[in-house]
């Protein structure tokens, strides 16, 4: 597994990219300006590169919002986060740990209560923010997989702050607890998500990759996730495929650009649904 990632982070042939075509994309919370009125609505297709995909892959099953939330919104995230953690200390994982040098906090279901936010320790706005993407997600990911929303149960978010030499490798989402869609905010640093794909896990819980993934595998697709982007994954990008984060440096190549990203301390929020009794 912790080859498969090193497999990726290939100095040489990043220096031997000609300057001409080459974009290096890394942005701190400090060097965002814009403040968007208009979040992103739709996905972007170009920031998920489908070129090295089976032909029938489902692009719905994987997608990217570009500036789904503001740089203020992000800020206030942000910083909400980094309180909640700032008692903890990083972990520091196995071996063969799925991730590394990270720390975790559950956001409460109470902070999703819109009144009252000075109890739940969050800024003013934030739980709005957090339940207008569950909402985003209900109505526009789920509604093959539930009759109403009504029926929907949300697992209580989680947010991962990941060091910049922290790792997230290859795994698949809990198939026991979580349900159809699993969905990340990014924040602070940009990443780059690769998706392979795994054989099935119906009995395995947070099985990763390493056995399926042959050296030389040759389908994956790659979602290029900068600050303030939301993904969102269901079907066979949340069952079928093993998701991790690339190295600081990996390449995404978007439309005819590659794209150098700088990867950096990087915070996250996580979105899930339970599973649901009957699937
Ligand atoms: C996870 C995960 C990705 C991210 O927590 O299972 O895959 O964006 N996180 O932090
Ligand atoms: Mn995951």
């Amino acid at each position: 597994m912790a080859t498969n990632l090193k497999r990726n982070l290939n100095l040489q042939f990043l220096t031997s990219i000609s300057k001409k075509g080459v974009q290096v994309c890394s942005i701190s919370s400090t060097t965002s300006t814009t403040i968007s009125s208009n979040h992103a609505r739709i996905p972007d297709p170009s920031f998920v590169n489908t070129l090295n995909a089976p032909f029938d892959f489902d692009a719905s099953c994987a997608v990217v919002y570009n500036e789904y939330i503001t740089s203020t919104e992000e800020d206030l995230v942000a910083n909400d986060i980094k309180n909640k953690m700032k008692r903890r200390r990083y972990e520091k994982g196995h071996w063969d740990a799925v991730i590394n040098l990270y720390k975790e906090v559950e956001i409460a279901d109470d902070s999703f209560q819109e009144e009252g936010d000075e109890k739940n320790n969050y800024s003013e706005g934030i739980p709005k923010l957090f339940n207008r993407i569950r909402q985003q997600l209900a109505e526009h990911h789920l509604t093959d997989y539930y009759d109403d929303q009504e029926s929907i149960h949300w697992l209580p978010c989680h947010a991962i702050d990941l060091k910049k030499d922290g790792e997230l490798n290859a795994h698949v989402d809990s198939v026991r607890f979580s349900g159809d869609l699993v969905a990340g905010l990014s924040l602070l640093s940009p990443s780059i998500m690769r998706l392979i794909p795994c054989d099935d896990n119906d009995d395995d819980d947070n099985k990763n990759s390493e056995n399926s993934t042959k050296d030389e595998e040759p389908y994956y697709v790659d979602m290029f996730l900068p600050p303030r982007s939301l993904y969102v994954l269901t079907g066979v990008g949340r069952y079928k495929y093993s998701h991790q984060l690339l190295p600081d440096g990996s390449i995404f190549h978007k439309t005819d650009t590659d794209i150098v990203v700088r990867r950096d301390h990087r915070l996250s929020v996580i979105f899930r649904d339970s599973k649901q009794p009957s699937s």
